[in-house]
């Protein structure tokens, strides 16, 4: 027993010090894999700004439009740029070698990031780039430092810059504010973003709105299955609850002669 408690200890250590792992703290993001609405705009997003380096070669462009609800016709017309056919996998025309080439490092495949990364990570990643002159493409990223990628949706984020700033103090999870005059409490923070205004396309809260279907889209991707899990687990449960009512008649009907 006590060896098996042991074992056990062993098995759980990566993950105990994975948990505890330094680094930037992770925006937390709340992904729903059944708002269809949601990962269409990620989908459409994904096509357009990610597919010129990045594929998801173990999806299928039908598997996606069948899965989302789009029509095969406008998935074929709108977000398929690379000339191939509806039952074709999402894949590019890039090839490795030139990408590291181009970037230092390859752009990987995004089918299963979100199982890899998590999609809290995801979400962050995406709108951490900040400007950095010293960088081959002027930008540097919080979460994933001196990484090759460049700011992509910086058309839509606008320019973010780094520095430090005046922040309001948090405690325990609630925002201070002074006592006397309810003005809020801030102290000043280095290492802080800031997205200089009117140089996107989007404000904030939309900026984020988009990332956040981009990442719910990321995460239906690495587990499509999800839906249908959903969607046969209700049945599951129905017939359950059907059947118990007949088990418990039955019951009721074998120990009526016992008693
Ligand atoms: C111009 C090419 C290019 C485009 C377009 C692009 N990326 Fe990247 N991406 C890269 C490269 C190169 C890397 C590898 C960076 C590294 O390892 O330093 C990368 C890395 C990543 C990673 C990290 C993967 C990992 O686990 O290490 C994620 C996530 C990612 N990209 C998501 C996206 C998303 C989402 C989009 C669309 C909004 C996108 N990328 C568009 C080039 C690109």
């Amino acid at each position: 027993m006590k060896k098996l408690f042991a074992v056990l200890m062993f098995a759980l250590l990566p993950t105990l010090s994975f948990a505890n792992a330094e680094g930037p703290e992770l925006e937390k993001v709340d992904i729903d894999v059944s708002d269809k609405a949601a990962m269409q705009d990620g989908a459409r997003t994904f096509a357009n700004y990610c597919m010129g380096c990045h594929s998801a070669k173990f999806q299928r462009y039908e598997r996606v439009a069948d899965d989302l609800g789009i029509p095969h016709d406008l998935m074929q017309e709108k977000l398929i740029f690379t000339g191939a056919k509806i039952g074709d996998h999402m894949s590019i025309g890039m090839q490795p070698s030139d990408a590291k080439a181009w970037f230092g490092a390859a752009p990987p495949d995004l089918t299963l990031v979100a199982r890899v990364r998590g999609t809290d990570w995801l979400y962050s990643y995406l709108r951490s780039f900040y400007e950095d002159p010293t960088r081959p493409w002027g930008v540097n990223n919080t979460i994933f430092p001196n990484v090759g990628m460049p700011n992509v949706l910086v058309g839509l984020q606008g320019r973010q810059v780094i520095g430090c700033k005046q922040v309001q103090v948090v405690e325990g999870g609630k925002k201070q504010y002074d006592p006397l005059t309810g003005t809020p409490l801030t102290h000043e923070a280095c290492d802080q973003l800031t997205v200089l205004p009117k140089t996107g396309a989007l404000n904030e809260e939309q900026f984020d709105e988009k990332v956040k279907n981009l990442v719910t889209f990321l995460a239906y991707s690495a587990n499509p299955v999800k839906l249908e899990h959903q969607r046969i687990g209700t049945y599951v449960l129905l017939y359950l609850a059907f059947f118990f009512v007949f088990a418990y008649l039955l019951k009721r009907e074998y120990w009526k002669d016992v008693h």
